[in-house]
C-alpha cells in the first residue's frame, strides 16, 4: 500500500477534457417524492397515500420513468421533521413518513437496469467516510447508475438531531462540505480501477501497491483511509447541488456533475447558466461537463382548460394553513401569523436555510405587489409550474433548451402517478418527435447517459502491474 500524504486535488485535475465538441443532448431528471410534490397531493383521489414508506408504489414510479428513458430518478431528504404547528403537520406527508433515501436507491438498484439513481445527503450531519461508502456500495450495485445530490441541509430542526440548537452558519456549511467532497472523492480512489486480481491460482486478491491511504487532515475532517470497497464503477459517482446563493454557486461550479436550480423565466435561467458555465471555465473545467438542470413542474391536459381543471382539483385539497406555513418555511422559518395576511410580506432577516428559496419569493411577492395570503394561495402554481398541453409544454422545454437556459430539467411532478405517466405518455413523444429526446439509452452508466467522462483516479499513471 503507498502511503504518500494525499496532495490538495482540486477537481478540474481529474476531470479528462473532452476531445471533441459534442452534440448537445437534452437530458431529464425525474423528482420523485412519492405521493406527488405538492403538500396536498396525497390527498388526491389517485394517490396512494401511503406512497412514503410503499415500495412497490416506488418502484412502479422508478420503471415507469426508466420506460420513458429519463436519465435518472431523485429523492430529496431532510433529517428531521420541521418545526411547524401541529395543525400544520398532520395534514402534509412529505415530511413526515418517508424511507431514507440511500436505502431506498439500493432497493430500486434491483428493481430498474438503466435508469440513474440520485440521492440527498448532508454534508452537515454526515461524516464522509460513511458517505463514501455508501455511494460506492450503491455505484457497484446498481452497476454505476449512482448520483448523489450533495445538500448542507436546511433547518434547525435537523440540527437539533445531531447535538446543535441551531442549523450550522451557511457559509461555515459550505465551507465543511467542500473540504467533505474532497475527502469522499479521495476515498473513493482508495484502490486503482485494476487493484483487484482475484487470482485463486497464486492466491493473490488484490495488488498492495494499488491501494493508496488518503491521509486527510483539514479544517473540518482528519480521515487516513483507505476505502473499504473497489473504486466504483463510475470513478466517482454522479454528483449533483442544488444551491444556488454565490457561495453555492462557487461550489457547483467546482464539484458538480450536475446542478438543480430553479427560475421564474426564461431570461433569468440564461444569466444563470451562463454565469454558471462561467465560473466553471474559471475552475478549469469544461462547462459542458456541467448539466443545468432547472426545476419544472408539469400539468398536462388534451387541452388547456383539461390541464387547468387537474391543477384546480388539486389546488382545491391544499389546506390554507398548509400553504400558509410552506411559505413561512421557504423564507426561512419567520412566523407570518406575527403579520396581516392581507398585507405586504414584510422586510426579513437573510435566511440560513435556502437563500436562493427566499429571493425567488420575496421577488415575486414584491414583483406581483402580492399580500402574505395571495402568495400563499399561488404556491400550488410556482413560477416552475407549466400547465398546459403535450405540444405547449414540448415548447416550452425547446424554448428554454435551445435557449441556453437549461441543458434539460428536473421535472417535478405535482401528484402522483398521473403526472408522471401524463409526461411520459404525452409529452416525451411528442419531445422525441422534435428530435430532442432519446428513444433509447446510450450508456450503462449514468455519467455516460449524461455525456460525461468517466473521472481518473487522483493516483493514475501509466504504470505497468507487478508481476505475480
Ligand atoms: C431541486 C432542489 C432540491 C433540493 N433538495 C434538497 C434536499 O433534498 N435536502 C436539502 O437539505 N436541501 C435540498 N435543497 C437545497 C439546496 O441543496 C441548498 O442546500 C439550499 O438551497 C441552500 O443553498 P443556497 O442558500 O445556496 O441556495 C434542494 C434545492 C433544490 C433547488
Amino acid at each position: 500500500m503507498t502511503a504518500t500524504p494525499a496532495e490538495t486535488v482540486t477537481p478540474a485535475e481529474t476531470v479528462t477534457p473532452a476531445d471533441a465538441p459534442r452534440r448537445r443532448e437534452l437530458h431529464l431528471n425525474a423528482f420523485l417524492k412519492p405521493p406527488g410534490e405538492y403538500l396536498a397531493a396525497w390527498r388526491h383521489p389517485h394517490a396512494a397515500p401511503d406512497a412514503g414508506v410503499n415500495i412497490r408504489h416506488v418502484i412502479e414510479l422508478a420503471r415507469t420513468a426508466e420506460r420513458a428513458k429519463f436519465d435518472a430518478i431523485f429523492f430529496a431528504d431532510l433529517v428531521g421533521v420541521p418545526f411547524a404547528d401541529q395543525e400544520v403537520l398532520r395534514r402534509v406527508s412529505v415530511v413526515n413518513d418517508s424511507f431514507e433515501p440511500t436505502t431506498l436507491l439500493a432497493a430500486l438498484a434491483t428493481a430498474t437496469s438503466r435508469i440513474g439513481l440520485i440521492a440527498t445527503a448532508s454534508t452537515t450531519y454526515n461524516e464522509p467516510y460513511h458517505l463514501a461508502r455508501t455511494f460506492a456500495s450503491i455505484d457497484h450495485i446498481s452497476g454505476g447508475r449512482a448520483g448523489w445530490n450533495l445538500v448542507t441541509s436546511l433547518n434547525d430542526a435537523e440540527a437539533q438531531n445531531f447535538g446543535l440548537d441551531q442549523h450550522v452558519d451557511h457559509e461555515l456549511r459550505y465551507e465543511r462540505a467542500a473540504e467533505f467532497f474532497a475527502v469522499v472523492t479521495g476515498l473513493w480512489d482508495s484502490f486503482d480501477d485494476d487493484a483487484f486480481l482475484y487470482d485463486q491460482k497464486t492466491g493473490r486478491y488484490f495488488d498492495e501497491t494499488r491501494l493508496h491511504r488518503l491521509d486527510h487532515r483539514g479544517a473540518h475532517f482528519r480521515v487516513t483511509g483507505p476505502l473499504n470497497i473497489p473504486r466504483p464503477p463510475q470513478g466517482r459517482p454522479v454528483i449533483v447541488q442544488a444551491g444556488s446563493s454565490e457561495t453555492g454557486k462557487n461550489l457547483a461550479a467546482a464539484v458538480a456533475d450536475v446542478v438543480f436550480t430553479h427560475h421564474p423565466s426564461l431570461a433569468e435561467a440564461q444569466v444563470f447558466y451562463a454565469d454558471l458555465k462561467a465560473r466553471a471555465r474559471a475552475a478549469g473545467r469544461d462547462p459542458d461537463e456541467v448539466v443545468v438542470l432547472p426545476g419544472l413542474a408539469t400539468v398536462v391536459g388534451r387541452t388547456l382548460a383539461e390541464a387547468e381543471d387537474k391543477l384546480d382539483r388539486l389546488t382545491r385539497l391544499l389546506d390554507p394553513r398548509v400553504a400558509l406555513a410552506d411559505l413561512a418555511y421557504w423564507l426561512g422559518g419567520v412566523d407570518l401569523t406575527a403579520h396581516p395576511l392581507d398585507g405586504p410580506l414584510p422586510e426579513l432577516p437573510l435566511s440560513n436555510q435556502s437563500q436562493s428559496a427566499q429571493r425567488h419569493i420575496v421577488d415575486r411577492a414584491r414583483a406581483g405587489g402580492l399580500t402574505i395570503r395571495q402568495l400563499a394561495a399561488q404556491l400550488t402554481r410556482d413560477s416552475r409550474t407549466v400547465v398546459g398541453t403535450p405540444a405547449s409544454i414540448a415548447d416550452h422545454i425547446q424554448e428554454w433548451f435551445e435557449g441556453r437556459g437549461a441543458d434539460g430539467f428536473n421535472v417535478v411532478f405535482p401528484y402522483l402517478p398521473d403526472t408522471l405517466d401524463d409526461f411520459a405518455t404525452l409529452v416525451i413523444p411528442e419531445l422525441r418527435r422534435r428530435g430532442l429526446f432519446r428513444a433509447e439509452y446510450s450508456g450503462r452508466t449514468l455519467r455516460e447517459n449524461l455525456g460525461l467522462p468517466r473521472p481518473p483516479s487522483r493516483w493514475s499513471t501509466a504504470r505497468p502491474r507487478t508481476r505475480s
